[in-house]
């Protein structure tokens, strides 16, 4: 059997920000087919295609109104097809985003349910519950949904009167589904067949701790606390026990078309738990093949942190028969560059140079990794989009307040001085669907491949030696005693690598010359906010 994802680097496309191939300032499946070239001379052994379902994308596309075509933003069905074909030629894996435990508001069977009878079967598919208080005025319970605002939004009946309510755990346009209802698992069934037969090698779960809700749909002891976190913390609506039966389910279902071919097909969670052995449950050797670890990409600069992190997932992986899946940034999340370059004592352009490290860092790490599109060009976060382009729903839910997500979903820069920088073909009047800075110039993917020092590079060269050397990928580390602020370990029989989280350079843990490293590393020196490779025996 070939266990390809054990250490697979996966690169995380955003389909409606890479590229645009018919000019109405929206990435598309063709220009995601036109890529394809650019990630293989990258090195990245699969891509995780974002949502390009029919929706009214109002979270745009985790919000599918029908989960088994492509929405014609983004191409059709044939146009899938030449995408896994070319893919396949290439030798680069695909992996879909499937969302299970929402849709969209435009699904038709949330339109049915709309249409039909309090305590009708169609509405059973859903949370439909009358309301509390005198006249059904009050939400049935006091939950608040992820983005802001309660999860209950209240429906009109077909007489004209305010009825029931349904249970949306992010926005009124994504209600759950109620997966205590046998047909929604048959549904999905069918949908994993259907893009399974069509070849891709796998899937990234959207919400992964989600599906199932507590049977009674209890008050919450602090309502409050998704919306604040911003985290899947409500033990009531969150992780029930149910949801690991579809992932076993889910599990069988791929074995069944690994044993056509041997060849594996993945189920990456993403799993929001509270606890690193919730966690490990859901990477039993009977459910997701792997889930994402998101510790590192929420640890602020800081070689304790790292350290903590890093050991803990080890730990948790440990046991389970799976591998732990790095990520540094994605399309929910500030980019690295920006996130790392927050205002120190010593000044603040450290960003750049930090997110080059902890790239080099993740990179060495046992197990898989994702990239998020513009990551391997260095992009900031584009944090000055004035108000009227915001699409984030998160932005509106809180009243104009919390921008969060925007920032990292700007159309990738891939040529020229001006927008829209190759990015899409359109005329003057189609302009990338969120406006890219002047300063994404600098970041433009023919720039990065001409330039040997840029961030592409890195991430080129870090790859191939991923590919070649047998001491990277799966495996374990051994730390190394290093002095406070530095970061070293040892994997497989000598590649060490060691990171300087402080601003001044300390001496290297190990004498000669680097094989790859994050910036200027004179032999014997460690500078500051740097990484690098070595070969030695340790
Ligand atoms: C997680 C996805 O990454 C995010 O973009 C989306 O808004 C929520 N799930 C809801 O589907």
């Amino acid at each position: 059997m070939h266990r390809w994802w054990r250490d697979a680097v996966i690169y995380q496309v955003y389909v409606r920000s890479f590229l645009d191939s018919t000019g109405d300032g929206i990435g598309d499946l063709a220009g995601v087919r036109a890529g394809l070239p650019y990630l293989k001379k990258l090195g990245v052994n699969g891509i995780w295609l974002s949502p390009f379902y029919p929706s009214p994308q109002h979270d745009h596309g985790y919000d599918v109104a029908d989960y088994c075509d492509v929405d014609p933003t983004f191409g059709d069905l044939a146009e899938f097809d030449q995408l896994m074909a070319a893919a396949g030629r290439l030798g680069i894996r695909v992996l879909l985003d499937i969302v299970p435990n929402h849709c969209s508001s435009e699904h038709p069977w949330f339109k049915e349910a709309l249409a039909a009878q309090p305590g009708s079967p169609a509405r059973d598919r859903f949370h439909f519950a009358d309301g509390r208080g005198p006249d059904g005025s009050e939400p049935p319970n006091n939950w608040h949904a992820m983005f802001g605002g309660p999860a209950w939004t209240r429906v009109t009946e077909a007489d004209g009167r305010l009825g029931q309510w349904y249970l949306h755990m992010f926005t009124p346009d994504q209600p759950d589904w109620n997966w205590r209802n046998p047909e929604i698992g048959a549904e999905f069934d069918r949908v994993l067949r259907f893009w399974l037969d069509r070849g891709v090698d796998g899937f990234r779960i959207d919400v992964a701790a989600g599906l199932f809700k507590h049977p009674e749909l209890p008050d919450s002891p602090d309502p409050e606390a998704d919306a604040r976190t911003r985290d899947s913390v409500n033990p009531l609506a969150w992780n029930q026990p149910e949801v690991h039966d579809v992932w076993r389910h889910w599990r069988a279902v791929c074995e069944e078309y690994t044993a056509r071919d041997g060849s594996e097909r993945l189920l990456v969670g993403e799993v929001s738990v509270p606890t690193a052995r919730e966690h490990a449950r859901y990477v039993r050797h009977d459910e997701l093949h792997q889930a994402f670890f998101f510790d590192l990409l929420s640890a602020p600069w800081s070689d304790d942190a790292f350290h903590k992190v890093i050991s803990e997932a080890m730990q948790d992986i440990a046991g389970t028969g799976s591998t732990v899946t790095w990520v540094l940034n994605n399309h929910d999340q500030v980019r690295t560059v920006t996130r790392y370059g927050e205002p120190t004592p010593e000044g603040s352009g450290l960003g750049p140079a930090r997110a080059r490290a902890a790239a080099l860092l993740m990179l060495a790490l046992p197990g898989a990794a994702y990239i998020y599109q513009g990551e391997e060009l260095g992009l900031p976060e584009v944090i000055d989009l004035p108000d009227e382009v915001l699409t984030d729903p998160i932005f509106r839910r809180t009243g104009n307040r919390d921008r969060v997500r925007d920032g990292c979903r700007v159309p990738l820069p891939w040529s020229g001085q001006a927008s829209p920088f190759g990015f899409t073909s359109g005329t003057e009047s189609a302009r990338p669907w969120l406006p890219q800075p002047d300063y994404f110039a600098e970041y433009a993917t023919d720039r990065a491949l001409a330039d040997t020092r840029s961030f592409w590079h890195l991430y080129r060269d870090g790859l191939q030696l991923r590919a070649t050397l047998p001491q990277l990928g799966e495996g374990s580390l051994r730390w190394l005693d290093t002095q406070p602020g530095v970061l070293a370990f040892v994997r497989g029989d000598g590649l060490v690598c060691a990171v300087n989280f402080g601003t001044v350079p300390v001496p290297a843990p190990v004498p000669g010359t680097p094989l790859l490293a994050s910036g200027p590393c004179p032999t014997g020196v460690l500078p500051g906010s740097t990484a690098a490779w070595w070969i030695n025996d340790l």
